[in-house]
């Protein structure tokens, strides 16, 4: 074999191997005190996430999770109206396992055992993998500097 063929041989082998494992994305991002913290997402999961978000959460929570316009006031009922999930509410203010809660079970319950909210518990509909697809689309339209701050505060600091 001559030296044109090994190295022809070597990259053939090189792009197979690529080919078999999802590369996903990664990128550092500067957080505010803390070391730069690496962010990856994984595209199959988003594309995932993204179809689960439209077939059940987009009819309330708005086609790029942007909420209602007025999700911080109170309707007549004095029940919440779908707040964002694209990181310009408070949902990065949990951690991810608040959020996994949240969705598994909907709006707490009142005294009587009804819910205070209009969130539907998506437990028995969607599976655990599924709500993670889920978090990781919504969590994907979060701005660099509140993934940041989510991860460095929130997700690595001890609050929920
Ligand atoms: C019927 C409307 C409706 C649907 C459908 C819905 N939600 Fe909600 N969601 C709400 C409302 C209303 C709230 C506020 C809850 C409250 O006040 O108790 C909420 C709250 C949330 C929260 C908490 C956000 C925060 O900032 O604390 C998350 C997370 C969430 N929803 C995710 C989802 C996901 C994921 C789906 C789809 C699987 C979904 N929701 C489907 C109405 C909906």
């Amino acid at each position: 074999m001559n030296s044109w063929s090994v190295v022809a041989l070597a990259l053939l082998l090189t792009l197979g191997t690529g080919c078999d494992r999802d590369p996903g994305t990664a990128k550092s991002i500067t957080t505010l005190s803390g070391p730069d913290i690496i962010r990856t997402q994984d595209p199959a999961q988003l594309v995932r996430g993204e179809q689960l978000f439209h077939q059940h959460c987009l009819r309330c929570h708005g086609e790029r999770a942007q909420g209602a316009a007025n999700w911080r006031q109170v309707d007549a009922e004095g029940k919440y109206p779908p707040p964002p999930l694209d990181g310009s509410g408070h949902a990065w203010h949990h951690t991810r396992q608040t959020l996994r809660d949240m969705i598994r079970s909907g709006s707490p319950l009142d005294a009587a055992g009804r819910p205070q909210g209009n969130m539907p518990a998506w437990q028995g509909t969607l599976s655990a993998a599924e709500i993670d697809d889920v978090i990781a689309w919504f969590q994907s339209l979060w701005p660099d500097e509140i993934y940041a701050a989510w991860y460095e505060r929130v997700e690595g600091g001890g609050l929920n």
